[in-house]
C-alpha cells in the first residue's frame, strides 16, 4: 500500500476523535502485514488518565481481530482538528508499537498532509527499547 492511501485513511477519521477536555483531535491509520488497515482515534475520558491514544486505539482494534503483524503506522492529528504540525507519538504508544513491531523494520509516518510526511523506524524513536525478547531470557 502506498503511503498516500494509509495517510488518507488517518486523515478521514480525525474527525471521530473524542477530545471534549483537550481539544487536540489524533488519528492513526495501522497497516498489517496481510494488508489489512485499521484506523484509531484518541478516546479521551472525564477521569483524565483512562484517555486512550489513537496509535493504541488502532493496535487495540487490530490485535482484537487476530493480526499480529504490523508494517507502518501513520498518525496525524492537530488542536481544534487542523493538522499544523507533525504529531509524534507518546512514549507509552511507542512502548506498545515495541510489544508488537520489529523496531528496525516498522516504519513510523508522522503526517502533515498526504503530500507532506516525515518517516522514522520504531528503533529510531525507541532507541534501546525494553521488549518480550527481554523476558525469554
Ligand atoms: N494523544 C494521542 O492520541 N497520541 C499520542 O501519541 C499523543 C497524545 C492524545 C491524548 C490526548 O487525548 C491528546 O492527544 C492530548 O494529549
Amino acid at each position: 500500500m502506498d503511503r498516500r492511501t494509509l495517510i488518507r485513511a488517518a486523515i478521514e477519521v480525525l474527525p471521530r476523535a473524542y477530545v471534549p477536555y483537550s481539544h487536540f483531535h489524533v488519528a492513526a491509520a495501522l497497516l498489517c502485514s496481510d494488508g489489512m488497515v485499521y484506523t484509531g482515534i484518541n478516546i479521551e475520558n472525564a477521569a483524565y488518565t483512562p484517555t486512550v491514544c489513537a496509535e493504541r486505539s488502532a493496535f487495540i482494534r487490530a490485535v482484537n481481530e487476530g493480526q499480529r503483524n504490523f508494517d507502518a503506522i501513520v498518525i496525524c492529528g492537530g488542536q481544534d482538528g487542523v493538522i499544523a504540525d507533525y504529531c509524534p507519538p507518546c512514549g507509552v504508544c511507542r512502548q506498545v508499537m515495541r510489544e508488537f513491531c520489529d523496531p528496525d523494520s516498522f516504519r513510523i509516518i508522522l503526517a502533515r498532509s498526504e503530500e507532506e510526511y516525515k518517516e522514522f523506524t520504531l528503533k529510531e524513536l525507541l532507541p534501546m527499547g525494553f521488549g518480550p525478547e527481554n523476558l525469554h531470557v
